[in-house]
């Protein structure tokens, strides 16, 4: 994990239950509380690009609106038979906020190595 950098997540996060779309560091990514437990993962569903942040959550899945494929929420597998999976970014809990860790390798893919 050592490998990990950090992004601040600038959003209200609610006490209870939710699921919405954040942007992270310039990408769109879902986040979602469930059973008390924060989750972010990737927004688009990788069946047929559904939006994951307009799906809900069962039995410790997100399930996609458009075809109801469900993911799992902590290791991103597709439900049996689906043979697909998204991906599950680490969330941290500090005293001013929620961060989301990417690997850094992961990071300069999706948005240029711009960081510093
Ligand atoms: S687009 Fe998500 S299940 Fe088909």
């Amino acid at each position: 994990m050592g490998d990990l950098q950090w992004y601040k997540i600038e959003e209200e996060i609610p006490e209870d239950d939710f699921i919405r779309q954040v942007v992270v560091a310039g990408k769109k990514l879902c986040l979602l509380r469930n059973e008390g437990k924060i989750y972010l993962l990737q927004n688009t569903c990788p069946h047929a690009g559904g939006i994951l942040s307009g799906g809900w959550c069962s039995n410790g899945m997100i399930i996609c609106p458009i075809h109801r494929y469900g993911y799992s929420l902590e290791n991103g597998r597709g439900a049996e038979g689906q043979g697909d999976y998204v991906n599950i970014y680490p969330v941290r809990e500090e005293s001013d906020g929620l961060y989301a860790g990417f690997r850094r390798s992961l990071f300069s893919r999706f948005f240029g190595n711009n960081s510093n």
